[in-house]
């Protein structure tokens, strides 16, 4: 195969990111550079992501995330095959502002353009950095998404569950606003679950007595809600331990959730006989520990290897992006000027 040099753009969320990977034939690729500007700060007042604020922040960040990345990369656009750009799903003016920047780079140099599903740049790291084989199971478990997938092509995904209501990094970052905490919620509540006693507050584990791999978390942050208000009724104010506690029994119950409908997803996979069965988890809240772990013990008693991405390429980034670009190239995908901006673009 020939070697292949691409730039990637992501801005679907609160991350502006680009990067520039490489494969050379059929060896594994390489991730050149990966440069991400988190917009936490900005948001940080409002506790959330305002989409006016990002969508402005994106479109003043990206020409300097794309000269930086190619600057780390030591390449020219003369040493690119493509340009390959988020175009969904995600806040629209966001990704407006990565794909309008991406015809612009395609326009001036005549490189193709590729619109690439966010989605599908975290279900297709664990071929970026470990070259895993199809077909294998993906938990993709961020702010937005939650599903499991069975990666069978770059461009051919199986779904088998997902949430019916919030994300569980909705769920962190709801219950880190509860608590007063800051965000992004994922990593301030499993610091303070670190601390906190698991078995003192006792949540619900949504939708386990229901058949099948779907999920639940909105009815968990709420009672999370209640314990805190009971406690404050009571106290007039919540401890530091009532906050590591509660904060650790959140945790908990996502973690034995998550666990048990794994642990179905993988029996529906094993049951294809893959001959090399691989279980991976991605996006932002795949960087807990203590989900990691657990999901680790699940997979090695049903007989697959687990494998997570490091930390940076678990939240957003932009070389999961260009490596995505790059299997779609191969794949024969190009767009043109007419690439469309999707909000919502399911797998
Ligand atoms: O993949 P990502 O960067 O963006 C989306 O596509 O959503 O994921 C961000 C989410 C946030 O909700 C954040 O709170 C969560 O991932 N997260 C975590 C951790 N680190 C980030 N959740 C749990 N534990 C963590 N350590
Ligand atoms: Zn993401």
């Amino acid at each position: 195969a020939q070697t292949l040099t691409i730039l990637g753009l992501e801005s679907s969320c609160d991350d502006t990111a680009a990067a520039v990977v490489r494969q050379a034939g059929d060896a594994r690729a390489e991730i050149l550079s990966s440069v991400v500007f988190g917009q936490t700060e900005l948001h940080a007042a409002f506790g959330g992501v305002v989409p006016e604020i990002a969508a402005r922040a994106h479109a003043e960040k990206l020409d300097v995330c794309v000269a930086d990345a190619m600057a780390q990369a030591d390449v020219g656009f003369g040493d690119l095959d493509a340009i390959a750009v988020t175009a969904g799903p995600g806040l629209i003016g966001g990704v407006l502002s990565g794909v309008m920047c991406a015809k612009g780079l395609s326009a001036a140099t005549g490189l193709p353009l590729i619109g690439v599903n966010h989605l599908a740049g975290h279900a297709l790291t664990p071929r970026l950095t470990d070259g895993a084989a199809w077909p294998y199971l993906m938990l993709l478990v961020s702010g937005g998404h939650c599903q499991f997938l069975i990666a069978r092509g770059c461009q051919d995904f199986t779904r088998l569950g997902g949430t019916i209501d919030d994300a569980p990094g909705e769920a962190f970052d709801k219950v880190a606003r509860i608590l007063g905490l800051p965000q992004p919620g994922g990593p301030s509540v499993e610091a303070e679950a670190a601390k906190g006693d698991p078995a003192r507050f006792r949540f619900p584990r949504p939708l386990l007595d229901r058949e099948g791999c779907d999920f639940s978390f909105s009815g968990l942050k709420t009672a999370v809600l209640r314990e805190r208000d009971r406690i404050v009724a009571e106290k007039g104010g919540l401890t530091r331990a009532d906050r590591a506690d509660l904060c650790a029994g959140f945790q908990q119950a996502v973690v034995d959730v998550l666990a048990e409908k794994t642990r179905r997803a993988v029996r529906i996979y094993m049951a294809e006989g893959p001959s090399r069965p691989l279980v991976a988890v991605a996006g932002g809240v795949s960087a807990n520990k203590a989900i990691r772990a657990r999901l680790e013990t699940v997979c090695a008693a049903e007989g697959a290897s687990f494998t997570a991405p490091p930390l940076p390429l678990c939240t957003d980034n932009a070389a999961m992006i260009a490596y995505a670009g790059l299997e779609l190239f191969r794949a024969g995908v190009r767009d043109g000027l007419d690439l469309m901006a999707r909000p919502r673009w399911p797998l």
